[in-house]
């Protein structure tokens, strides 16, 4: 079986072939990518009209790019997959809309695959796949979840966050000391030279006793804490004694001129705020569950500090954790593929040939 999977969710479009014979694991044979980051930066983030249009300009290359890669062609393929959500409503319809047309024209049957579920699969595609039963982390920049997985389309929800996705908390922080967006990989960045001790920053419902999450008044704090360090310098250079409590009439400006130890300083705390919050609630939900696995999705999958601290924290409890090859952590059309063919191959789900599709822009993931 041929599987195309197209990805649109968001600012990235994806499409990629898998295939699979049987009971074996399906197999990535091509995916391309295309990030439109660079478009919305100009803007601070993702504007979704804008989004939805450079779609449409990339989808169909990309899908020939891929048949070229893998050495198939269009009438090859089987099923033709794409996100049906969660996501911008204008995004998700165009991936829909080329998956459909393309299966009329082809007269083959589709599948609206959950975006999450992408996600949450993805480490299938790794050198070293997971075995189900295990506990997941989602961690991207609208979710922050943990499940309990006992198999394709079998998810319990064990916790999540009341408000900011740990994705959110890394774009937000870096946004307002001037990182841009996305954020996230350049804050990890800067992180990386300063002293994760350097500033003390709340660990939200750290010890909540339950699994939910809450990044806002972390977010809030960083904020606090940046208006200080903006406010002391602006009083050292006038040659006035620093502030001790005094934020800078609630402005962030000025803070890319501070000197660069201190702003990796504060990159490094508000990593470590998350990353703590993160690990602790993971290892509780491991505990909770009884299981001995771990599976870490989403774009904050990549970040590096999580995976060292989750690696030793978890070698120290005997338990396995898996994550998605690097470069397929943050969106892409091979984790669409690969949930379309594992819920088919599991027999969760059959493709449709209706093409009346509808897209579902909130779908929470444990009402599949
Ligand atoms: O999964 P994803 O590509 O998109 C969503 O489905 O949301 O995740 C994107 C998020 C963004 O918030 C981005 O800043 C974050 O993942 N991210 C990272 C890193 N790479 C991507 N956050 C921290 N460290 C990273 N290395
Ligand atoms: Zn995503």
């Amino acid at each position: 079986m041929l599987v195309l999977g197209i990805e649109s969710s968001c600012d990235e479009t994806g499409v990629a072939l898998v295939q699979w014979e049987g009971l074996a694991m399906p197999e990535l044979l091509s995916h391309a990518l295309y990030s439109q980051i660079e478009m919305h930066q100009a803007f601070g983030g993702v504007v979704p009209e804008l989004a939805s249009r450079d779609h449409i300009r990339r989808v169909l290359p990309l899908t020939r790019e891929v048949l070229e890669e893998g050495g198939r062609s269009l009438a090859e393929v089987d099923v033709v997959a794409y996100t049906r959500g969660p996501g911008l409503a204008g995004a998700l319809l165009v991936g829909a809309g080329v998956a459909c047309a393309l299966g009329a024209a082809l007269d083959r049957p589709v599948l609206g695959v959950h975006h999450l579920e992408g996600h949450l699969l993805s480490p299938f595609l790794s050198a070293d796949p997971p075995e189900f039963p295990f506990v997941a982390l989602l961690v991207s920049g609208g979710h922050t979840q943990l499940m309990r997985v006992d198999g394709v389309g079998r998810y319990a929800l064990l916790g999540e966050t009341i408000d900011d996705a740990a994705g959110e908390a890394f774009d937000k922080s870096a946004k307002l000391m001037g990182l841009g967006y996305p954020g996230g990989p350049a804050l990890a960045k800067m992180a990386g030279q300063g002293d994760p001790k350097a500033y003390a920053l709340p660990r939200p419902l750290l010890n909540s006793g339950n699994l939910d999450f809450s990044f806002a008044g972390l977010k809030t704090a960083v904020l606090v804490q940046a208006q200080r360090m903006v406010a002391a310098q602006i009083a050292i250079a006038a040659g006035e004694e620093p502030p001790t409590t005094q934020a800078n009439g609630g402005s962030t400006a000025g803070f890319d001129a501070l000197p660069m130890a201190q702003r990796c300083n504060l990159a490094a705390s508000t990593q470590a705020a998350i990353v703590d919050v993160l690990v602790k609630k993971s290892m509780t939900a491991l505990k909770e569950t009884g299981l001995q696995r771990l599976v870490v999705a989403g774009g904050v999958g990549a970040n590096r500090a999580l995976r060292d601290q989750l690696n030793s924290t978890c070698a120290a409890r005997g338990v396995r954790v898996h994550y998605p090859e690097l470069h397929l952590c943050t969106d892409n059309g091979a984790m669409i593929a690969m949930a379309a063919a594992m819920r088919l191959q599991s027999g969760q789900q059959q493709a449709s040939k209706t093409y009346a599709f509808d897209v579902r822009p909130r779908w929470p993931l444990d009402s599949l």
